[in-house]
């Protein structure tokens, strides 16, 4: 429908066109001296917009996927655009996917979650029934294990939004999963363990030791204020903080006191480690501390001259608070010590930023984190001396972007 505010405000687009191509001649700027349109006519009404989304020139931050990756994109993966987010939280709308049998649509009135096993009083909870237990807010990041998965044999991606995407950071509004064991009845010794598995066709069955459900694992309804999104497990989701993001169940239907882990699928053949001699590490739940350059990275070109410059990351523990984060401009060789955007939450994002100067000269641009257990980012060569070059999973080594004169990034190994 072509209205007349519409009508207006595409007359104000062309005048903006010419004024931004004057504005680049030598002489006053029109943006400033001269009445513009937008101050001129009215602006969208508050019945335009009931539910916002970002305004068009921000439309290429999106989630992206790699097609060659996966088969087919109903057991597949997308990425976050943590190259153009700025602070910790990433947005529902663009935090990265993971399926292995797609997102499904599943209402709070046809929700129901299961405890059984080796519990009293086996029971079932509708959403309703969840949302009388006491719940608490907590901010966590969720990495997938197969984040950084790609580059183990050498720089494969070249965007940050490939490498390191699998990763988004919310606050989550649940029930601690403790209240609900205790609700049931559930044994607790420390040698048990809790099965939770998902209601969609690959279920994705999870063993978690019981000192962890009774720890910090929530049963989480709401992500950053609002419901979970379809894709990230509406209307109940599981949140294992710290631990790989295959063990955060969606579609939340089942939890099962056990007294063995079950050994699925999703915790043997997959998401276990491949090493040199060919034997699986496995129970590798905890996501080891990692950082990264968002920018400037391949997406993300520096693009203007020598100077004053930001550099800027985010850095990550499974295991806690991260307290420090170190750049390097040179490979690795001298290192300066970064600004923390806010003291860091335990495991949670936590953003950096390095205040400095570009000499205009090519830099191999590196970040190193180090955790409140004083555990520090190894290097890509220290990682394979552990773990050989068979891994895809739990790569959390030091990222490298060269930089050259024109300020393109791009992703590189040094040794
Ligand atoms: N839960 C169910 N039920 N089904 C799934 O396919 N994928 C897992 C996990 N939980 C999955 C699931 C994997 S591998 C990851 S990394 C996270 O969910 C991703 O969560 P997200 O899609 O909200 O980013
Ligand atoms: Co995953």
């Amino acid at each position: 429908m072509t209205t007349r505010r519409n009508f207006l405000r595409g007359a104000a687009m062309g005048a903006g066109a010419l004024a931004a191509g004057k504005a680049s001649a030598a002489g006053p700027d029109p943006l400033i001296t001269e009445l513009q349109d937008w101050a001129s006519f009215t602006g969208a009404g508050v019945d335009e917009t009931p539910y916002g989304l970002p305004i068009r020139f921000e439309t290429d931050v999106i989630r992206r996927n790699v097609e060659w990756l996966t088969a087919s994109p109903i057991s597949s993966i997308n990425f976050t655009p943590i190259h153009a987010l700025d602070g910790t939280i990433t947005p529902q709308g663009c935090a990265f996917e993971r399926h292995h049998s797609g997102a499904i649509e599943l209402s709070k009135q046809d929700y129901r979650l299961m405890i059984n096993g080796l519990v009293d009083k086996p029971l079932v909870f509708t959403y309703a029934d969840l949302e009388r237990f006491p719940r608490e807010n907590h901010v966590y990041f969720c990495e997938c294990a197969a984040n950084t998965g790609m580059e183990w044999a050498g720089a494969q991606l070249n965007a940050v939004q490939y490498t390191h995407g699998m990763i988004h950071n919310m606050e989550y509004t649940g029930i601690p999963l403790r209240l609900l064991l205790q609700e049931a009845g559930a044994q607790m010794d420390d040698n048990l363990w809790v099965y939770v598995e998902g209601a969609d066709a690959s279920s994705n069955g999870r063993s978690i030791p019981m000192a962890k459900a009774l720890d910090d694992v929530l049963v989480a309804f709401k992500a950053n204020g609002e419901a979970l999104r379809m894709e990230h497990g509406y209307p109940v989701r599981l949140v294992v903080p710290g631990w790989e993001g295959n063990m955060w169940v969606k579609w939340l239907r089942r939890i099962e006191v056990t007294d063995a882990a079950v050994e699925s699928r999703e915790e043997t053949s997959k998401y276990t480690d491949v090493l040199e001699d060919g034997t699986a590490r496995k129970w590798t739940w905890v996501m080891d501390a990692k950082s990264v350059i968002t920018s400037p990275s391949p997406q993300m070109p520096i693009e203007h001259g020598p100077g004053p410059m930001v550099i800027s990351g985010l850095a990550w523990s499974g295991h806690g608070q991260i307290t420090r984060v170190d750049v390097s401009k040179d490979g690795g060789m001298t290192w300066e010590t970064a600004r923390l955007g806010k003291q860091g939450d335990s495991k949670a994002l936590t953003r950096f930023y390095l205040d400095t100067q570009w000499d205009g000269k090519p830099m191999l641009l590196q970040s190193r984190a180090m955790d409140e257990t004083g555990y520090v980012q190894p290097t890509k060569a220290q990682l394979r001396e552990t773990r050989g070059e068979n891994s895809v999973y739990h790569n959390n080594c030091i990222q490298t972007w060269a930089v050259n004169e024109q300020g393109v990034a791009e992703n590189v190994e040094v040794s």
